[in-house]
């Protein structure tokens, strides 16, 4: 729940960046999508946009502004058939203190409101179902309306929205803390309870059933649980293979409060301690994240970190004998990627990949190396990224006969043959850019080697 002063400064802010418009704007909050075959609907949540304007989270609901007159949030009204199968929607008074938006009205109204403005460029943001699915807002025909989309405009608010929202004020940032706190006792859980034998879905359910009771609304995404060869695919979904001694087990889950994400991999051996190889692949993949997390500076280009951290795994990859030439060369051919393939993290937020991830006007790369990066902006005080290098085994990219031929002489292929079934290592904390050094809001979740063998250890005893 948000400060509702807090939203009135946050919609007098995005009203300044919109100084210009002179049409209407409304951002619909998205509708619930049934499933098939049952009375009951999709997981449901909030277009981001509409939370962040007005912190009201209620499918069917719609915040419109018109620079002439300000704010509305138009809400939805519980039929009686809702209320039976459903639940009741929230009282307007309660609304109007809890967003501070003093204009609110039944979504029954929002017709009359559109009518009123026919001819002029409307912006839609938020969820575009109202145009799709008008009637779920009470609107009869969105053509009989006659108001014509400005894609443009829209796109141009859209990115102001997610400039403002880059960086995380005082409440937001509380929240965030909350979502960390809940997922080391999650990722603490997974830790403690990995045995032989338990399958990734038992893992799962025991992480999960941590952020839930230490406050978590719901898991910021799906959570990531693979064990052995899976931990090579990098959202994979939690099956029923059993963990296996040898194996190592890649966790990636993080736990959501207030609509706020944490999003925090700890990776570890299922035995109590790590091997050889393991232990040397896991020092490179902790030491390149703790090398990115001391250079996330302001003014810092997230770009750069990513391709310093590239040259850091090229590195360490070249001195266990895997890749072949000097770090610059094989990350100015793209090698880092054969084994590295993801950016080195994203805006962290109401979403997993929060809003803002790159500038506006910059557009992702499509080389090998950077196609999958997804935040390319200097960094700032306040903004909240994640920091997430790893090395994996992945046979769709390492058996690619066009990467073979490609990156022949860089890598010695008979080693990563004998490593095709090694899984992956991954290490993702959620940091806070500040002045100074960069505060890790995940921080007091174990990743340095003996920490996490004293827990493995631990998990061992009889
Ligand atoms: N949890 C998904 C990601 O790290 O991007
Ligand atoms: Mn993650
Ligand atoms: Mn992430």
């Amino acid at each position: 729940m948000f400060d509702p002063e807090r939203l009135r400064q946050r919609r007098e802010d995005i009203a300044r960046r919109w100084r210009d418009l002179r049409g209407p704007v409304v951002v619909p909050s998205g509708l619930l999508v049934p499933i098939a075959g049952t009375d009951q609907f999709h997981d449901y949540h909030a277009h981001n946009e509409h939370y962040y304007l007005s912190g009201n989270d209620q499918p069917g609901s719609v915040v419109a502004y018109d620079p002439r007159e300000g704010w509305t949030l138009f809400a939805p009204v519980a039929s009686q058939e809702d209320r039976v199968w459903i639940g009741d929607s929230i009282d307007f008074e309660t609304l109007r203190e809890r967003s501070g938006i003093e204009q609110v009205r039944p979504i029954a109204a929002l017709s009359g409101w559109l009518e009123q403005r026919r001819g002029e460029p409307l912006a839609l943001l938020g969820n575009p179902d109202l145009v799709g699915n008008p009637g779920g807002y009470g609107l009869e025909n969105w053509a009989a309306l006659e108001v014509e989309v400005d894609d443009e405009v829209s796109h141009r608010l859209s990115e102001a929205i997610s400039e403002a929202r880059r960086t995380k004020d005082e409440g937001e940032l509380a929240l965030m803390r909350q979502a960390a706190a809940a997922s080391r006792e999650g990722h603490l859980a997974g830790l403690r309870l990995a045995r032989p034998g338990m399958t990734e879905r038992q893992l799962q359910v025991e992480i999960e059933v941590e952020f839930f009771r230490n406050g978590a609304a719901r898991t910021a995404y799906g959570s990531i649980v693979g064990t052995g060869p899976n931990g090579a695919v990098l959202h994979f979904a939690p099956t029923n293979r059993p963990l296996q001694d040898g194996d190592i087990v890649l966790v990636d889950a993080g736990a959501e409060i207030g609509g706020y994400a944490s999003d925090v991999t700890r990776t570890f051996p299922v035995a109590p301690r790590f091997d050889g190889f393991q232990r040397d692949l896991y020092q490179l993949v902790l030491n390149v994240q703790e090398q990115a997390i001391r250079d996330a500076r302001p003014g810092k280009e997230y770009k750069e970190l990513h391709l310093e951290a590239s040259a850091g795994i090229a590195a360490g990859l070249a001195d266990l004998g895997i890749l072949r030439g000097r770090p610059a060369d094989l990350v100015e051919r793209d090698a880092h990627a054969l084994f590295f393939p993801h950016g080195l993290g994203h805006m962290l937020g109401l979403a997993t990949h929060d809003a803002g991830g790159c500038l506006a006007g910059r557009t992702p790369s499509d080389r090998f190396g950077l196609k999958w990066l997804r935040a390319d902006l200097p960094l700032q005080p306040g903004y909240v990224v994640t920091i997430e290098p790893g090395i994996y085994f992945i046979r769709a990219i390492l058996e690619d006969p066009a990467h073979r031929e490609a990156f022949g002489e860089m890598v010695n292929w008979d080693r990563v043959d004998r490593l095709l079934d090694f899984g992956g290592i991954r290490i993702e904390d959620d940091i806070l850019v500040t002045d100074g050094a960069a505060e890790v809001l995940s921080a007091d979740i174990p990743k340095q080697i003996d920490e996490i063998e004293v827990l493995r250890q631990e998990a061992a005893a009889p």
